[in-house]
């Protein structure tokens, strides 16, 4: 396997908290992921762009432990590991944040924040009884909310009165409080208002300086070049280029996900190789 994008200078101001190498996905005989390889760096924000059945989600499911690859291996800080589930990437400190978010819409904000994880009460009978300590949940749910810069405007509302942004920002705020490592976002901003989209660029700006790394899916390429401190181009399962984004333009990028610029090049896809991206070749 080839160096990869850790072998720019610019990349070593932290280790990659996860490495994906070599990553294949074949679904009887589609291929939906073809030998890609990238990493992730703490308080980076990676987007992750290409067409309609480009392989986004695919890899995306296997980062978060909901499918399992064909062949290839991801490193968590440093350290090879199989996810045999979500449970597995969760304990690795992998959060998803998928499109349709997942909250119970008929729960408060504190109920979701700690669906499957709640607080009973310290005392002997509230332990056998299981009472749920309300109070403290409702402390941290607000101390959370804070921590990411979240404002919804009464905890105890259920999340179906939540506007769609603030369901958004409620389902992210979930993510980084149980896991603070790596945040996979998939289309976050699709559905939302322009100004509930701003919101959600602002948290992943946000959560990025608290350090997570983030994989941030997107069709909308003018929040990725706003956000992205690098980009990752995937073109039917093939990683097409890993760039910095100061190195491409919104053209450049269309070209590249559409394959008009492999053609350009010659007729093939541009090699998946970090390389290119660490020496600059894309700009
Ligand atoms: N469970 C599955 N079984 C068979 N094929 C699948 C499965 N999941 C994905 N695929 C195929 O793998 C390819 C990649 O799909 P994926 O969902 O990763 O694309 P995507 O980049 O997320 O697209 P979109 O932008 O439309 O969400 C597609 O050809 C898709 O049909
Ligand atoms: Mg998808």
């Amino acid at each position: 396997m080839a160096e990869t994008a850790t072998s720019d200078p610019t990349r070593h101001d932290s280790a990659p908290v996860l490495e994906v190498r070599g990553l294949t996905k074949r679904y009887g005989s589609v291929v939906a992921l073809h030998d890609v390889t990238l990493d992730l760096i703490p308080g980076q924000v990676l987007a992750l762009v290409g067409d309609n059945g480009a392989g986004k989600s695919t890899l995306l499911k296997i980062l978060s432990g909901n499918a399992t690859p064909s062949e290839g291996q991801l490193l968590v800080n440093g350290e090879p590991r199989l996810f045999r589930g979500p449970t597995d990437a969760s304990a690795a400190g992998i959060a998803t944040v998928y499109q349709d978010l997942a909250l119970a819409l008929d729960l408060d904000v504190t109920s979701n924040l700690f669906l499957g994880r709640e607080i009973v009460t310290s005392s002997l009978p509230g332990r056998w009884l299981k009472w749920l300590d309300r109070g403290e949940m409702r402390r941290q749910t607000q101390a959370a909310l804070d921590r990411v810069h979240i404002h919804v405007p009464d905890i105890n509302r259920e999340c179906g009165n939540l506007s769609g942004g603030q369901r958004q920002a409620v389902a992210i705020a979930r993510a980084v409080t149980w896991c603070e490592r790596v945040l996979l976002l998939d289309e976050p901003t699709a559905a939302l208002g322009v100004e509930q989209q701003r919101e959600v660029l602002n948290l992943i700006d946000h959560v990025r300086s608290l350090g997570t790394a983030v994989v941030l899916v997107s069709h909308q390429l003018p929040h990725v070049m706003e956000i992205a401190d690098r980009i990752a181009v995937l073109r039917r399962g093939r990683l097409a280029a890993l760039t910095d984004r100061e190195a491409v333009t919104v053209e450049r990028l269309v070209g590249l996900i559409t394959g008009l610029e492999g053609e350009a090049d010659g007729g093939t896809d541009l090699p998946a190789s970090p390389e290119r991206e660490a020496h600059g070749d894309l700009g």
